[in-house]
């Protein structure tokens, strides 16, 4: 089942946007990022949750979408539903580092699958405007956003080949993945 879940937590970037999530949802998800490892234990990571239409709206044009791409989705009216923003309070720790980012990145993505509500991690993020939008002090610096609702495409692992590792769309906007095979991520044994 865990297996399942991991290959059907892909990266969505259209969204069925009838399809609304609470503040009880969002905040749920951002609760079990408490119990997941940090490094030193510190724990700098502070979480900040987007759901409201005209909230979600303010939040899209400041997100950078699928670089392989030239059609950008989200397609209009596929909008995600909601937002959920990880920042660093560089009070506890200047430097954050990103593993610590990631384990609570995924972590999300994976609850909020198992929810049947897809996700797209967001890195390319204009920080000084979500921080602005999200009235955040200078000590809290925006990090990655997950935006979130539930899927509205389909997406397909394939292999990579040639170490092609570009995703595409064909002309039914089928969003497929390239994965390098297990052969070519592992490493020899010891000798
Ligand atoms: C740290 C991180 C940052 C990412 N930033 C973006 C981004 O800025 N825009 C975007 O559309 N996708 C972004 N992605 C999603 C990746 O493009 C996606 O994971 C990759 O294409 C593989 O697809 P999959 O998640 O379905 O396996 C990011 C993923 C990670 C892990």
């Amino acid at each position: 089942m865990f297996t399942e879940l991991v290959m059907k937590t892909r990266s969505y970037r259209n969204f069925d946007n009838s399809v609304r999530l609470s503040a009880r949802e969002l905040t749920r998800w951002i609760d079990l990022c408490r119990f997941t490892p940090s490094s030193a234990n510190r724990q700098p990571l502070k979480f900040a949750y987007a759901f409201r239409p005209e909230d979600c709206e303010r939040i899209l044009p400041h997100l950078g979408w699928a670089g392989y791409l030239t059609e950008k989705p989200p397609y209009p009216g596929k909008e995600p539903a909601a937002y959920i923003l990880i920042c660093n309070d560089t009070s506890i720790s200047p430097n954050c580092p990103d593993t610590d980012v990631g384990i609570c990145a995924q972590t999300i993505v994976l609850a909020a699958m198992e929810a049947g509500i897809g996700a797209c991690m967001i890195g390319s993020i204009n920080k000084g405007a979500l921080s602005e939008i999200f009235s955040l002090p200078e000590t809290i610096v925006p990090r990655l956003i997950i935006a979130l609702g539930a899927p509205a495409e389909k997406v397909v692992l394939t292999d990579a080949v040639d170490g092609n590792i570009k995703y595409y769309r064909n002309e039914a906007k089928t969003h497929y993945v390239p994965k390098r095979p297990l052969s070519e991520i592992l490493l020899p044994e010891i000798k």
